[in-house]
């Protein structure tokens, strides 16, 4: 993940002139349109307040009966971080990531809604990132559809 500035919330500058203050509506909408795929990232140590903040935002996402069928793995370490770029392919620009976030389906606690659910919880993870300033990249490379990915790194984590 890589830090970028996000948006401005001052609301005086030095010169003591007003600066409107962004709404809600406004602040969302602002991260929705800056969100894109990056996939370059600068060195960062992603502070484990940050962490937190986006895992909650995760957490809080709408599921089928709110079973929440949804685990996430945080991967911080670079090896487990390589292994896993090497594991999927030639796409390795994530082992640069500061954090990877593997995100997991229940089948047993929602066996008709366990795909569905943790992605909704994972675009929320997303766009928490976005707020906080960091660059994000789906990686549907490690799901499921793609076996010959998954088993070694399943087996890793
Ligand atoms: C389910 C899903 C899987 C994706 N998998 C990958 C991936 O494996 N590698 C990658 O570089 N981008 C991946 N992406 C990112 C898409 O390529 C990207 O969202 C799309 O091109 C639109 O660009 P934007 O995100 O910048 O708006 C994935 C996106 C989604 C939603």
């Amino acid at each position: 993940m890589q830090e970028n500035k996000t948006h401005n919330v001052a609301t005086t500058r030095h010169d003591n002139k007003a600066v409107k203050k962004p709404n809600s509506a406004e602040i969302l909408f602002e991260i929705v349109e800056k969100r894109r795929s990056i996939r370059k990232y600068k060195p960062c140590d992603m502070p484990q307040e940050d962490l937190k903040k986006i895992l909650n935002a995760a957490r809080l996402a709408p599921s089928a009966r709110n079973a929440q069928p949804w685990r996430f793995i945080v991967v911080k370490d670079q090896k487990m971080k390589g292994f896993i770029a090497k594991s999927i392919g030639p796409q390795d620009h994530f082992a640069k990531a500061s954090a990877v976030i593997v995100v997991l389906g229940d089948q047993n606690i929602a066996p008709d809604w366990y795909l569905q659910d943790p992605m909704i919880a994972a675009e929320h993870l997303v766009l928490a990132a976005t707020a906080l300033g960091y660059g994000t990249c789906w990686i549907g490379a490690l799901a499921d559809w793609v076996p010959e990915n998954t088993a070694s790194v399943k087996q890793a984590l």
